[in-house]
């Protein structure tokens, strides 16, 4: 007989062995291997599929957090100035990249995980770019890829404004 098991939502974060372990275990022991081992693949790949759709939907929510609760007030305009980039790790959007630029556009705001494999970019203001540390991806002040040989796709941006000299970062 053929027992069902669903995955308990507390267990999304668990590492997909774990999740596997807990498949076989369910299993009768007199079934063949040849069954239990398609079963198994089955739950291992659909967990997988699962998990890795969460970093993009955990971005969304966040996104949707800070949308609805309007821009996020994150530094102020003569501390980015002097600092000419910000990094702050934990915000509502996640990890924002702050730069200063010059008038007009006066700052810009990227989520500085490089998208190939999330290495946190530099901002070297003496070129204009982003700089990825990992496999020395290159992107411009607007977040476009314009040297790569592993990433293929832009940096994701936020709306950032200056109002009463504090910058304000929105998602874009
Ligand atoms: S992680 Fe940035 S180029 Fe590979």
């Amino acid at each position: 007989m053929t027992r069902m098991t669903s995955i308990p939502a507390a267990l999304v974060g668990v590492e997909t062995n774990a999740i596997a372990a807990i498949t076989m275990m369910t299993e009768p022991s007199s079934r063949p291997a040849k069954a239990m081992r398609r079963r198994t693949f089955i739950s291992i790949s659909a967990a997988g599929l699962g998990l890795a759709q969460l970093p993009g939907l955990l971005r969304l929510r966040q996104g949707s957090a800070a949308a609805a609760s309007g821009p996020l007030d994150l530094a102020s305009l003569p501390q980015l100035q002097k600092a000419g980039s910000l990094l702050l790790k934990n915000t509502a959007l996640g990890p924002v990249l702050l730069i200063s630029q010059p008038a007009p556009v006066l700052v810009r705001a990227v989520d500085p995980r490089c998208p190939h494999k999330g290495c946190l970019v530099d901002w070297q203001s003496s070129e204009q770019l982003f700089v990825c540390p990992c496999h020395d991806a290159e992107f411009n002040a607007s977040g476009q890829l314009t040297n790569g040989r592993k990433a293929r796709g832009p940096l994701t941006t936020f709306k950032a404004t200056v109002a009463n000299g504090r910058v304000l970062v929105s998602p874009g």
